[in-house]
């Protein structure tokens, strides 16, 4: 099971921020899982939140605030960390060693995405990163745009834990095709993972910083695990000899 670090290493760095990327790095994760929006400027960046009242303390909303004043939040102070800001998606993918793994999350809540999806399939493209990024989303229509722009490159369908249905429509639906499924782990049963196998996906579980569920989930057979902490959860699954 290879081990993604959430949003970076976030229980020890501030979240989606190159601190929290290298940190990653150093904790031995084989990847990072982040969260991709667009600004007010066109630009994707690395953000989880629509407003920055939580990690910045600013009532700026993303999608409306453009590059070179989002450049100016601080989203590393209010989490209890040093000063750091919120980094383009090209500045991650650049700053990231070769072979490390990149799970994209398309965040966009509406059925327009505004041209998120192809963007980031531009910048994978451009980069040559197609053999080691998954782009997931919980908003289907995000991945169809993906699948149309950029269909060689691997899709995760995330399962809303609160949409429990989606279990049966999503993941082993012709309709919304994916390479892997990313359902929250306590939706992952060992029956729904061998099925989902068994269709051919991989499975990425978050997010889990418990290591004693974390083997549960490795003996269950899923592919990727999402946690704030992999350092830790590495060293509890397998202990360096
Ligand atoms: O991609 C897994 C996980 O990040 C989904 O939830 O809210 O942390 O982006 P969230
Ligand atoms: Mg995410």
């Amino acid at each position: 099971m290879l081990l993604l670090a959430h949003r970076g290493a976030s229980a020890d760095a501030p979240e989606n921020t190159l601190e929290a990327f290298a940190e990653a790095v150093r904790q031995g994760a084989d990847g990072v899982e982040l969260d991709a929006m667009l600004c007010g400027s066109g630009e994707v960046v690395v953000c989880h939140d629509e407003r920055l009242e939580r990690l910045a303390r600013l009532p700026w909303e993303v999608r409306l605030t453009p590059w070179w004043k989002l450049q100016r939040a601080d989203v590393g102070s209010p989490l209890g960390f040093a000063p750091a800001r919120i980094p383009l998606l090209e500045e991650v993918l650049e700053a990231l060693p070769p072979q490390f793994l990149v799970n994209i999350e398309l965040k966009c809540e509406r059925a327009d995405d505004g041209g998120l999806a192809e963007q980031v399939a531009r910048l994978v493209r451009r980069r040559g990163l197609a053999g080691r990024v998954v782009i997931s989303s919980f908003n289907p229509l995000c991945l169809f745009r993906l699948a149309a722009a950029a269909p060689e490159l691997r899709r995760g369908l995330l399962i809303d834990p609160d949409k429990s249905w989606a279990l049966q429509a999503y993941g082993v639906s012709p309709l919304v095709s994916s390479h892997s499924v990313h359902p929250f782990h306590e939706a992952c049963t060992p029956e729904r993972v061998a099925a989902w196998r068994a269709a051919g996906m991989s499975v990425a579980a978050w997010t889990v910083d418990d290591p004693q569920r974390a083997h549960v989930l490795e003996r269950m057979g899923v592919s990727y695990l999402i946690t704030n902490r992999p350092g830790a959860v590495r060293q509890a699954l397998h202990p360096a000899a």
